[in-house]
């Protein structure tokens, strides 16, 4: 069991990130989910994070609200993606589940001090909450056992030419997580953008034939235009989901000790993650990585039987 809290900002690929940790309860030991704004405002986050425990029949799951904006950097957001409320695509009641008291930043500092074995950071979005609970409390760190965080890349942004949208929200609270002695793994877009959805794959999620799939794959549908249009690549591309696919899943990928470092300047360039494997720039000590390769389909496979796990839940549910 890996103790994971999964600190995201959904997001159609942060809602399968989630529902792929909650598919494997006896592997995931998912302590809670904080939220960030990011891909949409604070309010939508938290909301669709609550909506997606509650489609998983999860509603058990603690759910804290973050910070609603970055350290330095004006507020931005993905919504010519996600929508305006963040899960465009989804038909998803609102949730009754309650969110809990007090702040995302509170709450990992209580658990991350407290923590009787290391707890893993899975990180999909940017990382403010982090960032702003290690100025507060600076010893966190030895309750943490690694971070794994979607964002950055070794070639191309997204959200501009320069950088990838996590980066570019908060470079600032990436700076201030890279200063910190935390073993930290990388998957940038030169990676996430191989983990992309086909028509053949968004038939056999539909053909799962589960309220999981009908809302994923509406997700997706809607998410998809954005990523073709803008990119260029085949259907949409799941970034998230290669963080917990990564916990899952360790062998789809492969990864290199990595100098990583962030421009921070304002500029056409801020936000772009600097990322080097060489031997001169690596220190021996260093505690940073980066993805360096992915089995693009194995972890669409992979994606799909997470997903593929919510038929036997539903149907134990409504006791078939
Ligand atoms: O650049 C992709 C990342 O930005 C993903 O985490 C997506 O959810 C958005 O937050
Ligand atoms: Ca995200």
């Amino acid at each position: 069991m890996i103790p994971v809290i999964l600190d995201c900002d959904p997001g159609g690929d942060d809602a399968v990130a989630i529902l792929m940790a909650l598919s494997a309860p006896k592997k995931i030991d998912l302590k809670a989910i904080t939220t960030i704004s990011g891909n949409a405002s604070l309010e939508w986050i938290h909301t669709n994070a609550r909506k997606i425990c509650e489609l998983a029949g999860r509603a058990d799951v603690p759910v804290y609200a973050g910070c609603s904006n970055a350290l330095l950097r004006p507020a931005a957001n993905a919504s010519f993606c996600h929508g305006n409320d963040g899960l465009a695509g989804a038909d998803l009641p609102a949730p009754t589940m309650p969110l809990q008291k007090g702040h995302a930043v509170d709450f990992l500092i209580e658990n991350l001090l407290n923590a009787k074995d290391p707890i893993t950071l899975a990180m999909t979005a940017p990382l403010t909450n982090l960032a702003v609970a290690l100025m507060k409390r600076p010893e966190i760190v030895k309750g943490i056992k690694e971070v794994v965080w979607m964002g950055g890349s070794m070639g191309t942004g997204n959200i501009t030419p320069a950088a990838e949208f996590n980066s570019f929200v908060d470079p600032h609270a990436l700076q201030i997580v890279l200063s910190r002695n935390i073993p930290f793994k990388l998957i940038g877009l030169h990676i996430t953008h191989q983990v992309t959805t086909s028509d053949a794959w968004m038939e056999r999620l539909r053909a799962q034939g589960t309220e999981v799939s009908k809302q994923v794959a509406g997700i997706l549908a809607v998410e998809a235009v954005s990523d073709q249009t803008r990119y260029a690549i085949p259907g949409r591309a799941i970034h998230d989901a290669c963080v917990i696919a990564s916990l899952l899943k360790p062998e789809l990928f492969t990864w290199k000790k990595a100098a990583i470092s962030v421009d921070t300047m304002e500029g056409p360039h801020v936000g772009a993650t600097i990322i080097s494997t060489y031997p001169a720039h690596v220190k021996e000590d260093t505690h940073t990585s980066c993805a360096m390769g992915v089995d693009g389909d194995g972890t669409m496979e992979f994606i799909l039987e997470c997903l593929g796990t919510y038929a036997s839940h539903q149907k134990e549910a409504s006791g078939f």
